[in-house]
Parts: C-alpha cells; structure tokens; sequence
C-alpha cells in the first residue's frame, strides 16, 4: 500500500470536515477562549476575520506540508507583523493549533486516524518553530506558555 503524504492527509481530513460540519470557525477560536479567555480582548473585528485567519492558518501548515521553501521567511514575517495586534505569545499560537487539531479530532470522530492525527501534530510543531523565531526577532517577547497578567494568588 502506498504511504500518503502528510498533505494528502491533512487534506483528506479537511475534506471530511467540510462534510460533516459547516464552518470550523466558530468550533475553533470558541475551543481556543475556553482555554484563554483573556485573549478575546485581543481580537476586535468580526467573524469574518476570523475566517480570514482561520483559512491563513490552514493554507500555512498545508504549504509547508509541502515543503514550500518560502515558508519559514513568511511565517517568521506574520509573528512579528502580528505583535501589532497585541502581546500575542507563543503559547497562544500553540493554543490555537491545540484548538484546531481538537475541533478536527471532534468532527472526523473514527475518520481522526493516527496517520492524520500525527501529520497534523508534525507540521503544526514545524509552524510553532517559525512562530517562535519569529516573536524572537521582534524583541524577544517569546514565553514558553501563556502567563496570567495578575497572578492568581498575588
Ligand atoms: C500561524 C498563525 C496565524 C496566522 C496565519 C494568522 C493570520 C492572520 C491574518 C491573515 C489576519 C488578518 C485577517 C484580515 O484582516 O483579513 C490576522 C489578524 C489577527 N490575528 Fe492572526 N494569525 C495567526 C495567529 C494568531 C494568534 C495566535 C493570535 C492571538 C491569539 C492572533 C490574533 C490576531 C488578531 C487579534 C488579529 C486582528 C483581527 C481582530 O482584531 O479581530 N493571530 N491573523
């Protein structure tokens, strides 16, 4: 049997989303502020950016399935265009992959392989590289997690 590639199977995985499930995008970024509320403070325009973004992120890990060499210079560019918006640290980007690949996981229910599962996991780590060289190029504003701005217990 032949082995498919991680695009094939992050690509498949996305055609049986479409299937069962009509917009990812309110599953996502609503998975996403479960786990950090405090970042919806972050994002002021519509549910239409959010797509926008949504789509931006699942174009970048299907490109560098690929092994698109332009990648890693465009990825690094958008962490350090999207400090802008905001302090957005690593360990958001990280929550929002989690976010994605957890949605996907609902959805595809027995059609969430191990083979899919890992080609997604693989190049979402690729993508957290970038984003972390990226956010390191712009002041060093990298945090290994996402820290509360009051401690809980001051
Ligand atoms: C690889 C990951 C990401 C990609 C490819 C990406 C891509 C984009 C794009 C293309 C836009 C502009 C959308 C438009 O105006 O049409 C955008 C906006 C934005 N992004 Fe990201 N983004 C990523 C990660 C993140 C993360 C982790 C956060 C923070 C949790 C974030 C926060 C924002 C905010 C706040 C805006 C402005 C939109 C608003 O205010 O509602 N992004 N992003």
């Amino acid at each position: 049997m032949q082995t498919q590639t991680d695009y094939e199977l992050m690509e498949a995985s996305l055609e049986r989303a479409a299937e069962v499930c009509d917009d990812l995008t309110p599953l996502v970024y609503g998975r996403f502020f479960d786990a950090h509320p405090e970042a919806r403070t972050l994002f002021h325009m519509g549910e239409r950016t959010r797509g926008r973004m949504l789509n931006e992120i699942l174009a970048i890990l299907l490109e560098l399935a690929q092994g698109h060499d332009y990648m890693p210079a465009t990825v690094r560019e958008l962490a350090k265009d999207h400090t802008s918006y905001g302090e957005i640290s690593d360990g958001y980007y990280r929550g929002l992959l989690n976010a994605l690949t957890g949605v996907l996981a609902d959805q595809l229910g027995s059609d969430w392989t191990s083979a899919r599962e890992r080609a997604w996991r693989v190049q979402a780590e690729r993508l957290m590289e970038l984003v972390a060289q990226g956010v390191a190029l712009c002041g060093g504003q990298t945090r290994a997690s996402v820290t509360p701005s009051q401690p809980a217990n001051p």
